[in-house]
Parts: C-alpha cells; sequence; structure tokens
C-alpha cells in the first residue's frame, strides 16, 4: 500500500483535509498527531475500518481502542449512566490527555471496546484532529501510530519508521506537545479509578474526584491491571533498558563503574542536564539531556523520541536516570517500567 503523507505543521489545507475525511469515510486508516502521541485512526463505529487498525499494528484484538471526539455532546450517544456532575468536571479538563471509561452504548462495535461493557472516550487538545472529527461527524478510534511493543510516537518520523505501507496516510503536525500518552480514568464504577498514569496526576485529579483510587496493579506487581493495555509489554527500543535512581553522587558514581564494566557494548546514556559535566567528555556513544530534574515536562516530551534515536544509532544497551514515582513522575516510571522490563535499581 502506498501511504500519502499530509503536511499540516503550519496549515490545515482545506482540499487534504476533504481528502483525508474521505479515506476515513471509505474504512481506511490515517495516522492523526495529538497533543499527547500520534494516534492510528479509523472511523470509529465501522467495524472493518477498525479491525484494520488492529492489523496495521500487530495489536491483540483484546486490548479496547479509544474513541476521540471533538464535541462534549458527542459522548451521550456512545455511553450509558453518564453522571452529570462527572460530566460538569470533565468539561473543565477537555480537551486534553484524559481519557474517561463509561459504560458502553448499543452502538459500540465490539471491535473497539474488546466485548468490555465499557469505552475510552477522550477529547483531544489538536486542532488537526478535532477538525477531523467534526467534518467525519463520527469518534474516531485510535491507539496510539506505533507497532505492537515499541515506543509511541511523537513526531511524524517515528510514525513514518513504523507505518509506511500499512496505512493509507500519514499526518504531519510537528511535535506532540506532552509526549506521553494520556492518563485513563475509570468513571464506570462506584469508585472513579486512574487505570493509567498519564499527564494529569492523581494530585490533580483528586481535586475533581476527592475519592479516586490507583488501580491496584499499579502499585503491586502481582496484581492484574483492569486496563486491558497496561499488561502488554510496551514502550521497548530494541536495545535493552537499566534505569537507575538516586542522588547525584551515587547515580552517577553507578554510571561510571557500569561504564567500564560495559565496555564491550554501545552504550546509551539518558541523564539531567546536571550530569552533563560527569558525563560530558567521557567516551559514550550515544548521550541525551532530559532538561531539568525540578521539571519532568521535557523528559516526557523526548522519552520515546530518544529511545528510537537510540536504536538509530544501533545502542545495545540505555542507562535511564530515573524518578521518584511521585506526582508527574510516578507517569513517566509506568513508562519506564514496561519499557525496561522492570529493570529497575536503587543505587
Ligand atoms: O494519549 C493517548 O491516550 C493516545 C492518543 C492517540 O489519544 N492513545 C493511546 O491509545 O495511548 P492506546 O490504545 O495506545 O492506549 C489505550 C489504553 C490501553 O491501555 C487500553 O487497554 C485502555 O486504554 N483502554 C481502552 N478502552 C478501555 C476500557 N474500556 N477499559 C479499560 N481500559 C481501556
Ligand atoms: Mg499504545
Amino acid at each position: 500500500m502506498k501511504t500519502k503523507i499530509y503536511d499540516f505543521k503550519n496549515t490545515i489545507k482545506n482540499n487534504s483535509l476533504n481528502e483525508i475525511v474521505g479515506i476515513l469515510k471509505s474504512g481506511g486508516l490515517v495516522a492523526i498527531p495529538t497533543e499527547t502521541v500520534y494516534g492510528l485512526g479509523a472511523n470509529g463505529l465501522n467495524k472493518t475500518a477498525v479491525s484494520n487498525i488492529f492489523k496495521a499494528k500487530n495489536r491483540p484484538m483484546d486490548n479496547p481502542l479509544i474513541l476521540h471526539i471533538s464535541n462534549i455532546d458527542q459522548i451521550y450517544d456512545l455511553t450509558t449512566d453518564v453522571k452529570n456532575e462527572d460530566i460538569r468536571k470533565i468539561e473543565k479538563l477537555w480537551p486534553g490527555p484524559l481519557t474517561v471509561i463509561f459504560n458502553k452504548s448499543e452502538i459500540i462495535p465490539d471491535e473497539v471496546s474488546a466485548k468490555l461493557d465499557t469505552v475510552a472516550i477522550r477529547m483531544p487538545n489538536n486542532e488537526i484532529i478535532s477538525k477531523i472529527i467534526d467534518r467525519l461527524d463520527k469518534p474516531i478510534a485510535a491507539p496510539s501510530a506505533n507497532l505492537s511493543t515499541k515506543p509511541s510516537p511523537t513526531n511524524v518520523d517515528a510514525v513514518i519508521e513504523d507505518m509506511d505501507g500499512r496505512i493509507d496516510a500519514i499526518i504531519d503536525g510537528g511535535d506532540c506537545n506532552i509526549g506521553i500518552e494520556s492518563t485513563v480514568l475509570d468513571l464506570s464504577e462506584d469508585i472513579p479509578r486512574i487505570l493509567r498514569p498519564g499527564f494529569y496526576t492523581k494530585e490533580i485529579l483528586e481535586k475533581y474526584w476527592p475519592n479516586i483510587e490507583m488501580d491496584l496493579s499499579l502499585k503491586e506487581k502481582s496484581a492484574t491491571p483492569k486496563s486491558p493495555g497496561q499488561k502488554y509489554k510496551h514502550y521497548a527500543p530494541n536495545a535493552t533498558i537499566e534505569v537507575l535512581i538516586g542522588d547525584d553522587e551515587d547515580f552517577r558514581k553507578e554510571v561510571l563503574n557500569l561504564l567500564d564494566e560495559y565496555s564491550d557494548k554501545k552504550i546509551g546514556l539518558m541523564v539531567f542536564d546536571d550530569d552533563k559535566e560527569t558525563f560530558n567528555n567521557k567516551n559514550i556513544e550515544s548521550i541525551v539531556y532530559m532538561g531539568s530534574k525540578d521539571d519532568l515536562s521535557y523528559m516526557a516530551k523526548i522519552l520515546f523520541d530518544s529511545f528510537r534515536k537510540m536504536d538509530d544509532n544501533n545502542i545495545e544497551h540505555i542507562i535511564v536516570r530515573g524518578v521518584e514515582e511521585e506526582d508527574f513522575g510516578l507517569s513517566i516510571m509506568n513508562r519506564l517500567k514496561k519499557a525496561s522490563s522492570q529493570n529497575i535499581r536503587r543505587v
């Protein structure tokens, strides 16, 4: 299949927009930017189109998809038993990086919800996808636009790497601002529960839902996650990953030891700007500086792309400086745990 690339970095072209909506109407697949990561979109009410998303990504069929909407009123056709008081709260957080799980209505195809009784809905904060949803006049089902198990794509090059030749079109909307996926919040049961941590942290969401809880699996290794996607291998580059958490001095000393130990391997290092002095003139194949450890937003933004760049440089093993599992650090560590297959150590 020839994949057409549309450049919407500077302007959203009207003719191209019509073509893209045409592709989606006829059941095609289009990779579309959002503020979190790129999504692999299809008409969310077309069963065949939705099934093709799973084929293009090699995604297990039991992992349900998020339906993206552009107007909060679209919730009512897609769900049942939504509480007005929840809607008023969600209105303050949308458009944005929050996915909400509701009881589903009968129009949701089994392919979207993986036969669960619930459906995931999100209103993304991105003009390109919002305009497409408006014109299509249907929700867009979209998982992240990576091959299953790979890091989510945060720029068009990453999407092209995984999806060129597998889908009808890719829209270049520039780099995603946030860089990790939305927070998944389950409101289908009595107690509001975070199933996947993201940009909206427990601390932020607690202001809206004071009795909010974290899914047990986010705290205990042994618990089964309620979000099917959380049980799969995820976000992993070809290189192996080792995550080290510790104070500046301990961390730096341990890395210097490891660099000796791994002297026969091509090593990649991901550290904070403060660590520059220690590692700058060491003989390290590839170093990424992740900004300040007092503001993790840059780390989140470049995390997945850095993994991909390390693969492009044939790095065999990546050492990443981990962070404390609190606030936004919890969301970042959730991605690092999966990417490293839990290879995390305190030094
Ligand atoms: O930021 C995002 O959420 C991106 C952009 C494209 O919107 N999308 C994304 O989709 O990350 P995906 O498919 O990679 O992750 C969706 C997560 C999976 O862990 C899935 O299991 C969970 O949401 N999910 C979807 N429907 C669910 C449901 N009904 N109940 C529980 N979890 C659900
Ligand atoms: Mg994904």
